[in-house]
């Protein structure tokens, strides 16, 4: 079948390395949640990428379990998509070792985010060296054609879409590939949320802002965002500030731009604004903080439902592997 009429998979992975913030949210959690009733779609937590970061078995335990919650809390359906434990479907890493075979070394040492990476002081190990390949498999052993991402990604879903064509030119007739070209789906406008210190939020700056941050911690952070000096009574640009910039992504547009003109007519300090931000996420989050403390409460649910969405994830990616063992010669005798 050509491509272009396959139906759409949307695929994902999400890092189980920490605290998910509100520019993962932005992201891609926000646009994950949006299409998972929307198509087939497969997301997982990618526990053997945060290998290359987490080193604590406990750690990335809960960290994996959380992002879970997380999930159902904003609003995953698992009735109607699948979401599981990368390493439930071990099978990915079976298809990244053949994927190797097919990745120039130099391509992987040119990987904007390998060497961002080893500039914070991540090790430049193997694994590090070659998470795009096993990202890869990630997208294609489940068939996925659409991949919503942020903006940090675009190269590797370069790399993915390099790799099929190459599997495909290497090892399957022309009118009969294995795996689609799978296209990116990222969302430009919201590719930068800012960080409390203005930087682009990110866990590696330690200026992130959690999803689920409440009480007195949410508002220490939101009172710490840096800001210029204008003076109260001054009038202010809302485009060059952060609070706006976040105040943005939570307000509906009537809201947005009552507070853009009390910014420009001046009498308006960025306390006020930093309140409004506070009420603003704090309203926003509110349903979801209360069932994510609900589905705390059930953790065998929680794994249930990761048990359910792996089961699916592995039939399907059995049948890509299977196909795969046969083209590549990999004999198979049990
Ligand atoms: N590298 C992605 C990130 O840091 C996570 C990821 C792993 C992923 N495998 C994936 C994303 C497959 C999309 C598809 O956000």
């Amino acid at each position: 079948m050509p491509p272009s009429t396959a139906p759409t998979v949307v695929v994902s992975g999400i890092q189980p390395s920490g605290t998910l913030h509100i520019g993962n949210y932005f992201g891609a959690l926000r646009q994950h949640i949006r299409l998972h009733t929307r198509h087939e779609a497969y997301y997982f937590i990618v526990n053997y990428h945060a290998l290359t970061s987490v080193r604590d078995a406990d750690l990335l335990r809960r960290y994996t379990l959380d992002v879970a919650l997380d999930y159902l809390a904003l609003g995953f359906d698992p009735e109607k998509a699948s979401l599981f434990v990368q390493s439930d479907v071990p099978q990915v890493t079976e298809l990244a070792w053949i994927f190797y075979n097919l990745t120039p070394v130099s391509a992987l040492e040119k990987g904007v985010s390998y060497k961002d990476k080893v500039a914070q002081g991540l090790s430049p190990n193997a694994g590090l060296l070659n998470y795009p390949v096993l990202q890869a498999a990630d997208i294609l052993i489940y068939g996925g054609t659409l991949v919503p991402v942020g903006a940090d990604q675009k190269q590797h879903i370069e790399m993915t879409r390099d790799l099929a064509m190459r599997f495909n030119a290497t090892y399957c007739l022309e009118d009969d590939p294995i795996f689609p070209v799978p296209e990116p789906l990222i969302l430009e406008d919201v590719a930068v949320v800012p960080g409390v210190d203005g930087r682009k939020m990110s866990k590696s700056y330690n200026n992130t802002i959690g999803i689920f941050d409440e009480g007195a911690d949410l508002k220490k952070k939101i009172m710490g965002i840096v800001t210029d000096s204008t003076p109260l009574e001054e009038p202010k640009d809302p485009e060059k500030d952060n609070v706006y910039a976040l105040i943005k992504l939570f307000a509906d547009p009537e809201k947005a731009r009552e507070v853009a003109s009390a910014y420009r007519a001046g009498g308006y300090g960025y306390g006020h604004a930093k309140k409004e931000l506070l009420g603003l996420m704090t309203a926003y989050f509110a349903e979801a903080r209360e069932r994510r403390r609900e589905l705390a409460a059930r953790p065998d649910y929680v794994r249930d439902v990761l048990r359910q969405g792996a089961l699916r994830g592995r039939a399907r990616a059995e049948t890509f592997m299977e196909r795969v063992r046969e083209r590549t010669g990999l004999l198979t005798t049990i």
